[in-house]
């Protein structure tokens, strides 16, 4: 299947060059949130791009390559495994695949040992799309969701990756848990997954902001909705799927 998120640099990587990158994020993420980052820049949302464990840039080089000029974006990693090598394969997939590595900061940490204002120094302003896919344990959830909680747009969107995923249960309850503490904030969508090596994600948001998102994700991917919405108590996210179907019932 080809996909579309409407930004040719994006669409031309996720299609031709995305399995040139190793990594564990599926195509049809990275052209959701490639379009979510195309609809901030419609709607005037400026601000740059964040993510933890960018490994060697699959999810990373689709949202460089959705920033505006003057956008920037930091990757954090601890860049250890498999070993320390998998920093210069990011390095050199970025200069090969497009990517503007001067607005591109790549922080050698562990996200336990940052501050937001670790994060947010590089960039000199806020995110206003942030991806999470480090310390797959639910404490380090808790605490990347808090980075990027405290340098986000008021309008911008957290991004998380391996929800849902049979290996990480547990995550699922750290973001509801978070959610209680955050009552602003919201799941607004479910992406689902391709495969089990590149799980569903969720976007979280302001609940004014869902609205931003949710009919205009609708109106431009409804071959991929599900429609079934995805219960959160309080409200329903969208779930786009590659292939949304019921089962059938004889
Ligand atoms: C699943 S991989 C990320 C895949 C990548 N985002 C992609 O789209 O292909 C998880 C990465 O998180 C990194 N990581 C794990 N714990 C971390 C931590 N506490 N701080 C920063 N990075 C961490 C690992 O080194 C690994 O590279």
């Amino acid at each position: 299947m080809k996909y579309g998120s409407g930004i040719a640099a994006v669409d031309h990587y996720v299609n031709h060059d995305y399995d040139s990158v190793f990594g564990m994020s599926s195509q049809f993420a990275a052209i959701i949130a490639a379009h979510v980052m195309k609809r901030q820049s419609q709607l005037g949302i400026a601000g740059h791009m964040a993510e933890i464990g960018t490994f060697e840039g699959r999810f990373f080089i689709a949202m460089a390559l959705a920033l505006e000029p003057g956008e920037r974006g930091v990757g954090i990693d601890t860049f250890e495994w498999p070993s320390p090598k998998v920093r210069d394969k990011l390095l050199s997939h970025m200069q090969r695949l497009g990517v503007r590595t001067a607005d591109m900061t790549v922080l050698t940490a562990n996200s336990a040992d940052l501050t937001s204002a670790d994060i947010a120094g590089p960039l000199g302003g806020l995110v206003r799309f942030f991806h999470i896919d480090g310390d797959h344990t639910p404490k380090a959830l808790t605490h990347d969701l808090d980075l990027a909680y405290a340098i986000m747009h008021p309008k911008g969107v957290i991004c998380l990756d391996d929800m849902l995923h049979p290996g990480f249960p547990l995550l699922t309850v750290a973001v509801y848990e978070w959610l209680q503490k955050h009552p602003d904030m919201r799941v607004f969508c479910v992406i689902d997954r391709e495969d089990i090596v590149a799980a569903p994600k969720f976007m979280l948001c302001r609940h004014e902001a869902a609205a931003l998102y949710e009919q205009d994700l609708l109106d431009n991917f409804p071959e991929w909705h599900f429609e079934a919405a995805s219960q959160w108590e309080q409200w329903v996210a969208i779930v786009l799927t590659p292939h949304p179907r019921f089962a059938v019932v004889e």
